[in-house]
């Protein structure tokens, strides 16, 4: 079903313009149907009076006729739940104006006039976060996408771009910090109170607004630009959180210089804040020169963060600061083009991460990801293409297809033309829309222009959703090799004929006797099908093929599990090397859960995956982070996406059995591969981490061939431990097994960072994902422990998307796992629509899974689109995902 063309009530019916009831199904909003705003903002003046349960802001927006649109009468400003306290036109009173729906709209005679608005809101009352709201007794702001119309009227669209001047005022000792964007001008007392005047020279849209008021303080620093200017930096978390906050202001410092030598991007004012909030939808915000941050992206130390989370923060503050030049010198024109920042920021966010630590692994990291998240994605009923057509709820469309895949279709750009000539495409593009609101046709035409490539058949990309599927056949006949390719995109929702999309192989032959090859070429796949020849091969070669994953496509290639041991040792590509492990292991997986397999085949297949996992243990030349990630078996959501229809019980059952016989036969190897890394002391290099990732990897294996031993050794690695990596690891899996050392340090671990929130989300976490066969009446108990509450997304998200990332759990056949997830997102909803309908997609797999869990998950959807009132974000994912 096309849902942007057919608005209809979840049973079928049309919906009915009834004036009197609250229309279910909100309007569709469509891409086609972009017209330029018919008034420019060219300065805008917001005064703030502040308070935790009632700010009052003045807004002074400076209107004129935009020459480059049609001209109207009238102009539309957007509110959401906004009462209006005041409204002048030049001073004096207004021609006409009217409330239609949530907007105000006002009658103009001229060509300019300028307009006063006075709105007054209880922060301490929105829980939706977005806007400005309450957080810890703080205030803060939250608007992209239309969070700013939760604030004043105003044209709540990222093309209309105005210059920014806020004074706000407040009661000193509760709100000792006044921040905003740009430059702080001005400052003043009065009695109680005190103000600061902010001026943000840079014209913006309003999603990049930004305001914090509280109790803060800020670990300063300082970083000269490579054309000289001295910026200020802060990063403003609680009192007690500032020993925790140096990694980030590392972090922020490494963006500065990278994207200088890398982009040749330079920062633009002379202050840079960053502020970490408890209470915040998403990750990180990049709004112009005040960042506001969820605090799991700024707080790390050793004992309470793990190298994860390190990871994490680096990332995330790479990404928002990058933002400052992809997503705000140079913003979007409408919301379709989300990708455009958000793709392209993603790209630059991998590429630093890959610079500060190991290429390979970065790479790994972010293709499981893709593959993990976007490519179920891109396989169900919410499958859209980067730049989408329609939509209902902009918030829907902040999904993994447009910043994974977003950043992926960047990359293959980038592969296609070589880094160099990629800068002066980005370059070019910089150039020519710096302080515009551009389009993703703005950026390929840029990309086009300063690389030389044609990229008129790639913009194919951004227009049709799927995942291509690329069949690879290899043929071998005197001394020539044949590599045949084959693509298939397949229909997706309101997309049923596809056209062949141009796809970027890496792909090398290796000679079987010596084990090398002669160099790695780029095939570009535009066709259905094609043939590429490859002279001087005596003998068959081994086919390597997707090297460093340079097309996010599926390959479905038909390899012996010979040349895939080979492969696994000996490619010169790390990416390929994981590759065929995990392909190794997926296809053993697949074959034994559709029920082909002999115990010869099966013990044949283990044999085989057994030497090549013992291979990888064994490689003295790989590192540990390296060797981690060849041994990590493949995700459950992974296989199951090679699946047409799958048993999510019978996945399981053959992942675990699959460990347990790895942890059997190499036990020896494990054994002294844990012993090795043991003894590593704590750092926060490479070889640290390294040797932390094996070390709990080792303790998963033997947890399922060995689980007294495992209990054994994670308890003692729990109790010596002097870093979080290693703790949450041995508590991960001592919170799988039934062992008596499990509720002791549960116990233990709660005590010991009570107050601590982000560990706390651990915590919960741990428990909702665990491998425990009761792990589902454990998040029941969880969900009434007193630390649990429907207000924080952290705390929501660590006990719920664990636990529906949780097979078994999630799962059982009973189907009390989507109920339980219904009955949240119902709950939810009227609380924090934006988060409670990120609980839907997992639900709406349910076309993938076999018949009687796909029945129970459809009951669930079906509950919660009868519910009689329902947020615009959860009934169009509810709608979407009923298909
Ligand atoms: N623009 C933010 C980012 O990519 C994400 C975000 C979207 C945050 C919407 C809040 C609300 O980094
Ligand atoms: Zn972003």
């Amino acid at each position: 079903m096309d849902i942007a063309r057919t608005p209809a009530t979840p049973d079928g019916n049309p919906v009915m313009a009834d004036a009197a009831i609250e229309p279910k199904a909100p309007p569709v909003i469509r891409r086609e149907d972009y017209t330029p705003f018919p008034w420019l903002i060219p300065a805008t003046r917001m005064e703030f009076e502040l308070g935790l349960e009632k700010t009052r802001i003045t807004t002074t927006l400076n209107v004129e006729r935009n020459p480059d649109a049609a001209a109207s009468p009238t102009i539309r400003l957007n509110g959401d739940g906004l009462a209006l306290v005041s409204l002048a036109c030049d001073g004096g009173s207004c021609d006409g104006h009217m409330i239609d729906g949530d907007d105000l709209v006002v009658t103009l005679p001229g060509d300019r006039h300028v307009l006063t608005i006075v709105t007054e809101l209880d922060p301490s009352d929105n829980s939706q976060l977005m806007g400005l709201y309450a957080s810890n007794g703080m205030l803060c702001t939250q608007c992209e996408a239309e969070g700013f119309r939760r604030i004043t009227f105003f044209p709540d669209r990222p093309d209309v771009l105005s210059t920014y001047t806020v004074r706000m005022r407040g009661p000193r000792a509760q709100f000792p910090v006044l921040l905003c964007n740009g430059n702080r001008v001005a400052t003043g007392e009065d009695g109680n109170s005190h103000w600061a005047e902010w001026h943000d020279p840079w014209p913006k849209p309003s999603y990049l607004f930004a305001l914090v008021a509280g109790d803060l303080v800020a670990r300063t620093d300082h970083f000269t630009t490579m054309g000289g200017r001295e910026v200020e930096l802060n990063v403003y978390v609680r009192e007690g959180d500032l020993d925790r906050t140096e990694h980030a202001m590392e972090s922020l410092k490494r963006s500065m210089q990278w994207d200088e030598e890398v982009f040749g991007r330079e920062y633009d004012l002379d202050l840079f804040n960053i502020v970490a909030v408890s209470d915040f939808n998403m990750g990180a915000m990049e709004n112009k020169g005040l960042n506001v941050f969820n605090t799991k992206y700024v707080l790390a130390d050793p004992e309470t963060a793990t190298d994860g989370d390190y990871d994490g923060v680096e990332g995330v503050i790479g990404h928002e600061y990058f933002h400052n030049w992809s997503g705000n010198r140079v913003t979007c024109r409408d919301w379709f083009q989300l990708s455009l920042k958000e793709g392209f920021t993603v790209l630059r966010d991998q590429l630093f991460s890959a610079d500060m630590g190991s290429e390979p692994v970065k790479r790994i990291e972010d293709v499981r990801v893709l593959r993990g998240v976007q490519f179920p994605e891109d396989s169900g009923p919410l499958a859209h293409p980067i730049r989408p057509d329609s939509y209902r709820e902009i918030s829907n469309f902040y999904t993994s297809t447009v910043y994974n895949k977003g950043a992926e279709v960047i990359r293959m750009m980038r592969t296609m033309a070589g880094a160099e000539r990629f800068r002066r495409g980005t370059d070019l593009y910089f150039d020519r829309h710096d302080g515009e609101a551009a389009t993703c046709e703005d950026f390929v035409a840029a990309i086009e222009a300063g690389t030389g490539l044609d990229l008129t058949q790639f913009r194919l990309w951004y227009a049709q959703a799927g995942t291509p599927k690329v069949a690879v056949t290899l043929a071998h006949e005197g001394d020539t090799a044949r590599v045949k390719l084959t693509q298939t995109v397949p229909a997706t929702p309101g997309q049923g004929d596809k056209h062949p999309m141009p796809i970027p192989l890496k792909l090398a032959l290796f000679d079987r006797a010596s084990g090398t090859h002669s160099g790695e070429q780029l095939v570009v796949l535009d066709k259905d099908s094609a043939e590429f020849t490859f002279d001087g091969f005596a003998q068959r070669p081994i086919l390597s093929i997707n090297r460093t994953f340079s097309a996010p496509v599926s390959i479905d290639r038909d390899v012996s599990r010979e040349d895939l041991v080979f492969l696994a040792a000996k490619d010169d590509d790390p990416f390929a090397r994981y590759e065929a492990m995990q392909e190794l292991m997926t296809g053993h997986l697949v074959a034994a859960v559709s029920g082909e397999m002999d115990d010869g085949e099966r013990e044949a297949a283990r044999t085989d995956i057994a030497q090549a996992m013992r291979a990888v243990i064994e490689d003295d030349q790989l590192d540990d982070l390296m060797r981690g990630e060849l041994m990590v078996m493949p995700g459950q959501t992974y296989v199951a996406e090679q699946l047409l229809v799958a048993d999510p019980g019978r996945i399981h059952a053959e992942r675990e059995a699959l460990k347990a016989d790895l942890g059997t036969r190499l036990a020896a190897q494990f054994e002294a591969l844990y012993e090795r890394t043991g003894k590593v002391p704590f750092s926060l290099d490479a070889q640290g981490k390294g040797a932390r990732k094996v070390k709990t990897l080792v303790l998963a294996y033997a947890a399922a061939s060995d689980p007294a031993k495992a209990a054994e050794l994670a308890a003692h690695q729990y109790d010596g431990a002097d870093n979080m990596t290693d703790r949450q690891g041995a508590l991960m899996v001592l919170a799988g097994l039934d062992s008596a050392a499990r509720t002791g340090k549960l116990l233990d671990f709660y005590n010991r960072y009570a107050g601590n929130a982000l560990v706390i989300d651990k915590w919960f976490a741990l428990q909702a994902s665990s491998l425990h066969p009761h792990a589902i009446e454990h998040v029941k108990a969880l969900r009434e422990h007193p630390d649990f509450t429907l207000k924080n997304p952290n705390r929501v998200r660590s006990l719920y998307m664990a636990f529906a990332a949780n097979p078994q759990a999630f799962h059982g056949a009973d189907g009390e796992g989507y109920r339980m997830l219904a009955d949240l997102i119902l709950e939810l909803d009227p609380i924090n629509a934006q988060t409670a309908a990120r609980f839907v997609p997992p639900l709406g797999r349910w076309q993938r899974i076999e018949e009687g869990r796909a029945k129970l998950m459809r009951e669930a959807l079906e509950r919660i689109a009868k519910a009689p009132k329902l947020s615009r974000d959860t009934y169009e994912q509810v709608t979407r995902s009923l298909g």
